[in-house]
Order: C-alpha cells, then sequence, then structure tokens
C-alpha cells in the first residue's frame, strides 16, 4: 500500500512555476530520498504534503484518503509530521524537558493541570527510552542551547519521534554536520526505517548517504520530476548527471 500518494501535483508562486505536474508514490515503510539542485522544488514538496500551504493543482493522498485542506497539526495526529531545514527546539530547556514536552503532547496531557504518578512515571519511562533510541541518555540534562548542532538535530528527531510517525518527512538532516554527526544520524534514519519501519521522505545533498541509505531516490530539478529509481538507475541516469551530479563533481 501507498503511504503518500502524489497525483499531478503543481504549485505556483505569481509567475514562478515551482513544482509542475509532479506525481509520485511512497510505499509504507519506504526510505526515498528526494534530490535536485537548489531551488529544484523539494522543500515546497514538503511545505504541501506536510499541509503548511495547498497545491494550486492536483491531489495528495495520505494513506489513501485525501488530505486536502488538512492543518499541520491534524497530519501529525495522523501520523505524518515533518522537520525543517533549521532545527526547531527549546533551547532554554534540558534535553529531557524537551522530549517530556513532546512525550506529553503525544499523549494528551499538556492540557491537564495535574498528572497522577503513574502517569508521570508512564511518561518518565517513555522519555528515557526515547533518549536511548537516539542516543541522548548522557546529555538528558544539559540545556538543549548548549548541544552540538548534531545533538540538536537528534533532540529534534526525538520530538518528533514522539508523536508515533509512520510517515517522517526530514529536511537536509545532516546539513552543517561533521562526518560524525552525520554517521550518528545516518545510523539513526537506517535504525528507524529497518526497527520502527517508518516509512521517510528525506531530502539531502550528500551523494554517498543517499546511495548507501535510499531505498529509491526522486530527483526533481527546476520543479519537475527528471528521473526516479533505485540508486543504481539513478546513478547510471544520463539526465541526472547532467543536471544535478555533474555539477557536484
Ligand atoms: N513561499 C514562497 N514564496 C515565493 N517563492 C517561493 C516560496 N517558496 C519557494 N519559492 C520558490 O520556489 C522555488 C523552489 O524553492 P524550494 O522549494 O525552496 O527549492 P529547494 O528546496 O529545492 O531548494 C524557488 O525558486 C523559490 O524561490
Ligand atoms: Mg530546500
Amino acid at each position: 500500500m501507498s503511504i503518500l500518494s502524489l497525483r499531478n501535483i503543481s504549485r505556483s508562486f505569481g509567475s514562478l512555476k515551482a513544482l509542475s505536474d509532479i506525481s509520485m508514490e511512497i510505499e509504507n515503510g519506504e526510505l526515498r530520498a528526494l534530490i535536485g539542485p537548489n531551488g529544484a522544488g523539494k522543500t515546497t514538496l514538503f511545505n504541501l504534503v506536510s499541509g503548511f500551504f495547498p497545491p494550486s493543482e492536483g491531489e495528495i493522498l495520505f494513506e489513501e484518503h485525501s488530505i486536502k485542506g488538512m492543518p499541520p497539526e491534524k497530519l501529525v495526529q495522523r501520523g505524518m509530521i515533518r522537520t525543517f531545514q533549521v532545527t526547531e527546539i527549546f533551547n532554554d530547556l534540558t534535553v529531557y524537558q524537551n522530549i517530556e514536552i513532546a512525550m506529553e503532547t503525544a499523549l494528551g496531557l499538556n492540557l491537564r493541570p495535574w498528572l497522577s504518578r503513574s502517569r508521570r512515571r508512564e511518561v518518565a519511562r517513555e522519555v528515557e527510552a526515547m533518549l536511548e533510541t537516539v542516543n541522548l541518555a548522557d546529555q538528558a540534562r544539559q540545556v538543549a542551547g548548549a548541544l552540538a548542532h548534531g545533538d540538536q538535530r537528534l533532540v529534534e528527531i526525538a520530538m518528533v519521534l514522539s508523536r508515533d510517525p509512520r510517515l517522517l518527512l526530514l529536511d537536509e538532516p545532516t546539513a552543517g554536520m561533521g562526518d560524525e554527526e552525520t554517521h550518528r544520524m545516518t545510523e539513526l534514519i537506517r535504525h528507524l526505517h529497518r526497527e520502527r519501519g517508518i516509512a521517510m521522505l528525506f531530502i539531502e545533498h550528500d551523494m554517498n548517504i543517499i546511495f548507501d541509505v535510499a531505498d529509491r531516490i526522486t530527483v526533481l530539478d527546476n520543479g519537475l520530476l527528471l528521473a526516479e529509481g533505485t540508486p543504481s538507475d539513478i546513478s547510471g541516469n544520463a539526465d541526472v548527471q547532467a543536471a544535478y551530479l555533474g555539477t557536484e563533481a
């Protein structure tokens, strides 16, 4: 079953056509990379899929239901969530508190004036487990704003995972990271894919990561879908080499 279907999606900004007639299907549990030169329309595609603004034309289905007009929070509740090119966390709170807030929101507990002791313990257990998943247990008591960039991104991923998504949209998850941080993020993406079966659509520039991790790759260029296929299909595609890989070499 497709978890996400785009059917003939277009989006214009004034006279600029940021996306033209894009159709694509992402299968349940699939790990899909979205690539293309700057200005290709990658972030716009994320904005459309995650409900930040509507397509000018076309239809988007999540788990085979139209998501037309649904705001981002509604989509989060349904199991689709995104991260941004710039990390969004509470800098003044600790790592633990950041994840705790996300967890309480996920459990619908954030609006209650107080929590029972058993509920508190349940939340604490979940937060501890999440800290282990993203490998931040040692930094739990540190203020998030003081962490290295890569660790801040992991906090953000932990907050997103607290909402228990079936589809994650990651906008350049390794942007600005060194080799070691990139490796940790890549390992986490792989883990979430293999162990939790979370489908992911991720925007990435680093070809090594893309070819290493992705099941399939979609290439955008100038708002058009240029190519789609397995890493070996894409690496051998002459159009892609001309439009994109060539500029990287
Ligand atoms: N909110 C917006 N208003 C006007 N133009 C936009 C907006 N968002 C994106 N664009 C334009 O759409 C094109 C695609 O941008 P974007 O989706 O950010 O590309 P990418 O993420 O692939 O670099 C660019 O020409 C960009 O300037
Ligand atoms: Mg972008």
